[in-house]
């Protein structure tokens, strides 16, 4: 893994604009995974701007995001698609036929899986897979415990991911309890990835990341095995690892 040190939020979302518009300035057809969140909005704010100055165009980009909560629909306000259009894909040119975002309410969500596999698989693979990390070291919403050679799949949330993203909800009751994700092994099969950590609540799984072992147990872990990793990752989140 190439890990860049950075200053802050601020900073990290600077580097992270920089490497995405480079990606879709050089590639024929560039493919993105994009991850939701609160770690990646700096980047979509920035990206915009970059359209907006003309820098970058969407035009012949096609987007794979990594999830969707399960019973929410496009048009719920906590939906990972409308949190998409809102922070990025309304402000640009992109052709809605190429954004991807699983369907959390499809009468049947295993075929839903299948079809946002053979999506990937048809545009050619992900070119560019942009990811956070949960605090239990999930990546998508593959939680521990779940195994390398998953795919995209319907996932159980873990209790401390739906205390962690009940700041979104009016209660902790309207958090879905699962969610559509991408494999792990969906994930391993981009030609690059980018992962972005920020802020203390990160810092113990960032130390994890950098100084534990690759474990089934800490899913992100499994990045350290794939040839093409770019952490940025800010002072607050390096804390633990740099105290040890
Ligand atoms: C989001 C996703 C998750 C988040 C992770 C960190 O699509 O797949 O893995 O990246 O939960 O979330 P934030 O950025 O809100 O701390």
């Amino acid at each position: 893994m190439n890990v860049i040190k950075v200053k802050n939020y601020d900073e990290m979302s600077e580097k992270a604009t920089e490497l995405i518009v480079n990606r879709i300035n050089t590639l024929e057809n560039p493919v993105l995974g994009l991850a939701t969140g609160s770690t990646p909005e700096g980047l979509y704010q920035r990206t915009i701007k970059k359209f907006e100055q003309k820098e970058v165009s969407f035009k012949n980009v096609t987007t794979f995001n990594l999830d969707e909560y399960v019973g929410l629909d496009k048009d719920d306000s906590n939906s990972y698609y409308y949190f998409m259009n809102e922070k990025l894909f309304r402000h640009v040119d992109i052709a809605m036929d190429r954004v991807h975002v699983p369907n959390g309410v499809a009468q049947d969500l295993e075929k839903e899986c299948m079809e946002h596999e053979r999506a990937i698989e048809q545009a050619g693979g992900i070119d560019v897979q942009v990811l956070g990390i949960g605090g239990n070291g999930h990546i998508g919403f593959n939680e521990p415990g779940t195994s390398f050679s998953s795919r995209t799949h319907v996932v159980d949330l873990d209790e401390s991911t739906i205390q962690a993203n009940a700041r979104f909800f009016n209660s902790i009751d309207d958090v879905p309890t699962q969610a559509v994700s991408m494999g792990i092994e969906t994930i391993m099969n981009s030609k690059e990835i980018l992962l972005l950590v920020s802020g203390e609540a990160k810092a113990d799984a960032m130390a994890k990341l950098l100084n534990g072992e690759v474990s089934e147990d800490f899913p992100a872990s499994i990045l350290k095995q794939h040839e093409n990793v770019t952490v940025i990752v800010d002072e607050a989140a390096l804390t633990v690892a740099e105290s040890k």
